[in-house]
C-alpha cells in the first residue's frame, strides 16, 4: 500500500519541479499521474509534435524514484483540430454540436477523432514505453463524465443502425422485438431508426421523452460499447509497445451519478480499474457507507487491488467550494480505501492551480505550495503506509456475500423508474449498508459472474435476467446458496419488454410464489411485519400468493392487510427468499442479519454507530481495519488481545479511537 499525486509538470515552472519532488519524497508519496490533459502541448498545430517537455518531466521525476502512471491526452483535443474537425464534437440530445471550451465535448464515435487519438497514442506510447519510471498507463480522463457517455449526433446515428443490424439482421426482428406497432412506429429499414433525441413529447417525460423502451435500452448498450470500443483502441496501441499495466480512472455514485459505461464490461481489457473519489465537495457529501459501496465496487470490477486515481485532499469545487477535510479525514479516506481493497491511493492533485477552471479546487498543497497541515497529514500517511508494505501485501476484504448489479437493470430502471422516488443504486445500498454496519464484507457480481464461494447471493431489482443468469441463479440455491430476489426482478426480456408471464416472470418457479397486483406507493407508506420485526414499506408492494413458498412476512395494512410481503422457497439444498416490498433501514438491518445467520456467516465485531470494520488479508497475514467515521472518540470492548500495527501498541481489553481515527488489528 502507498500513496502517490497527480502532478500537473505543465503547470508549473521548472524550478519548482525541484521543490516538489524533493516535498514529494519526503512524504513518501511513491508515484505522480500525468498528462491527461496535454494534447495541445504534445501537438501544438497539426502533425507537428512536441515530446521535450515531457521527456524532461519524466527524467526529472525518475532520478527522484518518483514513479509514473502516464495518460493518453483525448480527453482534451487542442482548438486547431476542432476547428479544422469540427464533426469532432458531440452533440446534446437538442442536437445541438457542443463548443470548444472546458472538456470532454468529443464524440466517441467520431473517425477523425478515433484517428487522431490513435496517431498521438502511438507515438506516446512508443516514445515512453520503455522510460524507467513509467509504471503504468490511464486511458483518458474519466470517461462518460458529465453525461458525455450519450451523444445525440449523425456519426452516433449512423453507427447505432450498424449496431441494430449487426444484433437483429432483419429489420422486422428490430420491429418484433421492439413492438414498433405500438403509436405506428415500425421501420421499413435500419437506416430509418432513429437516435431518441429529445422527442415530442420531451417535455411531458425528460427521463424517456416516451420513445420506445427497447430502442432506448439498446441505445445505452450502444453507447456503453462505443466508450469501451474507443477506450480498447487506445489499450491496443499500448499493449503494441509495452507490458506496462494499464487502466482508466472511473467514477461511481458517491456522489456522481453513473456513467452510464457498464463498468464490469469496461473492466475486462484493463489490467486493474481505478476511480476517483471526491466526499466532500461543491456537489454534496458522501455518507461513509456510500463511499463503502464504491470501494466494494471497484473491488468487484476486476475481482482485485484497485487504485484510487483522484483522492479528494483539500476543499473542492468548481464555483463553489465543499468543506475543508477536518484533520484526520484524509487519513481515515486513505485508510479507508485502503480496507476496501485499494492499493495505491493517489491525491487529486499536489497542489492547487492559480488559473484555469479548476482554481478553487484545492490539493494537498494551497496555491502559495508552502508545506500546510493536510500535507503534513499525508506526510505520515505516507510514513505509516512505508512502514505497513513492509509487512502486508495488498490486502482485500474476502467477501461471503455478493450483491448482483446488473447494468442492463440499471439503464432500464432509470428509462421507466417503476415509481417515484426508485433509484437502483440507492436500493443497492441498502441492501449494502447493513453489512457494512456489522463489518461483513460485500462484493458485487454482475449477472454473468460464477457465485462460487458466497453464502448469500442478493439480488435486489434485478430487472432483466438472461437466460444463462437464472440458471446460474438456480444452480446455485440447489447446491445449497442462500439467495434473496426482491421487487422488480425477473419481469422483463432482454428487448425491456415486460414478460407476458406472471410476476416474477423468469424467476416464479425459483421464487415459488405468483404476483397477480402489486401497488407502487405514491404518497403511501405500509407497514409490514416479520422475520425483519416492524418495518414499513415507502416504495413498492408486491402482494404475494405463495405457491411452493412459506411466508416469512406480511402486510400489516390497506386492502392487502395479511397478505405475504416476504417467503422463503425451498430449491434443492438451498433457500430462495422472495422480498415483495422495499423495508426501512432497521427492518433491512434485521433482515440481513436473520439472511446472515440462516448462512451461516459471523459477524466479527458488534457493531459501533459510525465505526467501520473491514476484515482483510493478503493472502497470507489477516489484519482487521477499524475506522471511526465520527466527530467524536469512541471505545470498543475487545474480546482478543490485538497489537495494534501502526503504532505497534498492544490493545488488551478496550480499543480507544480518536475522532477520525483508525486501528489496524492483528
Ligand atoms: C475529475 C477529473 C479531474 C478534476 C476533478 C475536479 O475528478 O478527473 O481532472 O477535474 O474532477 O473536477
Ligand atoms: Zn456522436
Amino acid at each position: 500500500m502507498r500513496i502517490g499525486a497527480d502532478y500537473y509538470p505543465e503547470h508549473w515552472d521548472k524550478e519548482r519541479w525541484k521543490i516538489d519532488a524533493q516535498m514529494m519524497v519526503k512524504a513518501n508519496i511513491k508515484v505522480i499521474r500525468i498528462g491527461e490533459f496535454a494534447w495541445s502541448l504534445y501537438e501544438p498545430e497539426e502533425d507537428r509534435y512536441d515530446f521535450s517537455w515531457m521527456d524532461e518531466a519524466l527524467d526529472y521525476f525518475n532520478q527522484y524514484g518518483i514513479k509514473v502512471v502516464l495518460c493518453t491526452p483525448s480527453a482534451t483535443p487542442p482548438k486547431w483540430m476542432t476547428d479544422r474537425y469540427p464533426d469532432i464534437f458531440q452533440d446534446d440530445i437538442h442536437g445541438n454540436a457542443k463548443i470548444f471550451g472546458t472538456r470532454k465535448h468529443y464524440c466517441f464515435n467520431s473517425d477523425t477523432y478515433r484517428k487522431k487519438t490513435s496517431i498521438l497514442v502511438d507515438k506516446i506510447a512508443e516514445r515512453y514505453a520503455g522510460h524507467p519510471a513509467v509504471e503504468a498507463w490511464q486511458i483518458d480522463n474519466e470517461l462518460g463524465w458529465s453525461n458525455t457517455t450519450r451523444c445525440y449526433c449523425d456519426k452516433c446515428k449512423k453507427k447505432f443502425q450498424g449496431w441494430l443490424k449487426n444484433k437483429y439482421k432483419t429489420i422486422e426482428n428490430l420491429n418484433k422485438k421492439y413492438g414498433t406497432v405500438f403509436w405506428s412506429q415500425i421501420y421499413n429499414s435500419f437506416e430509418e431508426v432513429i437516435i431518441p433525441r429529445a422527442g415530442a413529447c420531451y417535455d411531458t417525460c425528460h427521463d424517456t421523452q416516451g420513445q420506445n423502451p427497447g430502442l432506448l435500452l439498446d441505445y445505452d448498450r450502444f453507447s456503453s460499447d462505443s466508450v469501451i470500443s474507443f477506450m480498447n483502441e487506445s489499450v491496443d496501441r499500448i499493449k503494441k509497445y509495452s507490458n506496462k499495466p494499464i487502466t482508466t480512472n472511473m467514477l461511481d455514485a458517491a456522489v456522481n451519478s453513473g456513467t452510464g459505461i457498464d463498468y464490469f464490461k469496461c473492466a475486462e481489457k484493463l489490467d486493474f480499474v481505478s476511480w476517483d473519489n471526491y466526499i466532500e465537495f461543491q456537489w454534496g457529501i458522501a455518507q461513509a457507507a456510500t463511499v463503502s459501496r464504491d470501494h466494494a465496487l471497484l473491488r468487484s470490477y476486476k475481482k482485485r487491488p484497485f487504485w484510487v486515481m483522484e483522492q479528494q485532499s483539500g476543499a473542492c469545487g468548481w464555483s463553489k467550494m465543499g468543506p475543508t477535510p477536518t484533520p484526520g479525514k484524509l487519513r481515515l479516506w486513505t485508510y479507508q480505501a485502503v480496507a476496501n481493497g485499494a492499493d495505491t491511493v493517489v491525491y487529486f492533485r499536489w497542489r492547487a492551480c492559480p488559473f484555469g477552471t479548476e482554481e478553487y479546487w484545492h490539493g494537498i498543497l494551497n496555491h502559495d505550495g508552502k508545506p500546510n497541515r493536510r500535507y503534513k497529514e499525508i506526510s505520515q500517511i505516507g510514513f505509516e503506509m512505508e512502514k505497513l508494505s513492509q509487512k502486508f501485501g495488498a490486502l482485500q476484504p474476502k467477501a461471503k456475500v455478493a450483491i448482483i448489479k446488473s447494468f442492463d437493470s440499471e439503464w432500464s430502471h432509470s428509462i421507466h423508474k417503476h415509481v417515484e422516488g426508485f433509484q437502483y443504486d440507492e436500493l443497492l445500498l441498502s441492501y449494502y449498508r447493513p453489512f457494512y454496519d456489522m463489518g461483513i464484507a460485500v462484493d458485487f457480481v454482475s449477472p454473468e459472474d460464477t457465485l462460487e464461494g458466497y453464502s448469500l447471493v442478493l439480488a435486489p431489482a434485478f430487472l432483466i435476467v438472461p437466460e444463462d443468469s437464472r440458471n446460474n441463479l438456480e444452480n446455485y440455491v440447489k447446491n445449497g446458496g442462500t439467495l434473496l430476489i426482491s421487487f422488480r426482478s425477473g419481469i422483463k426480456d432482454e428487448s425491456n419488454n415486460m414478460f407476458q408471464e406472471t410476476v416474477p416472470g423468469c424467476l416464479r418457479e425459483l421464487a415459488g410464489v405468483e404476483i397477480n397486483d402489486y401497488d407502487p406507493l405514491l404518497e403511501k407508506h405500509i407497514k409490514v411485519s416479520g422475520i425483519f420485526g416492524k418495518g414499513q414499506a415507502d416504495l413498492w408492494c408486491d402482494i404475494i400468493e405463495p405457491t411452493s413458498a412459506k411466508t416469512l412476512g406480511y402486510y400489516v395494512e390497506d386492502f392487502y392487510a395479511g397478505k405475504s410481503c416476504m417467503t422463503v422457497n425451498k430449491v434443492g439444498k438451498g433457500n430462495v427468499y422472495y422480498l415483495g416490498c422495499d423495508l426501512d433501514d432497521d427492518a433491512m438491518r434485521q433482515l440481513m442479519e436473520y439472511l446472515s445467520e440462516k448462512a451461516d456467516i459471523a459477524m466479527e465485531f458488534m457493531n459501533i454507530e459510525g465505526v467501520e470494520i473491514s476484515n482483510t488479508t493478503d493472502g497470507n497475514q489477516n489484519a482487521v481495519f477499524v475506522m471511526n467515521h465520527n466527530a467524536y472518540p469512541i471505545v470498543i470492548d475487545m474480546n482478543h488481545s490485538y497489537t495494534e500495527l501502526i503504532t505497534d501498541v498492544k490493545i488488551e481489553d478496550t480499543l480507544t479511537l480518536e475522532p477520525y481515527g483508525v486501528a489496524i488489528l492483528q
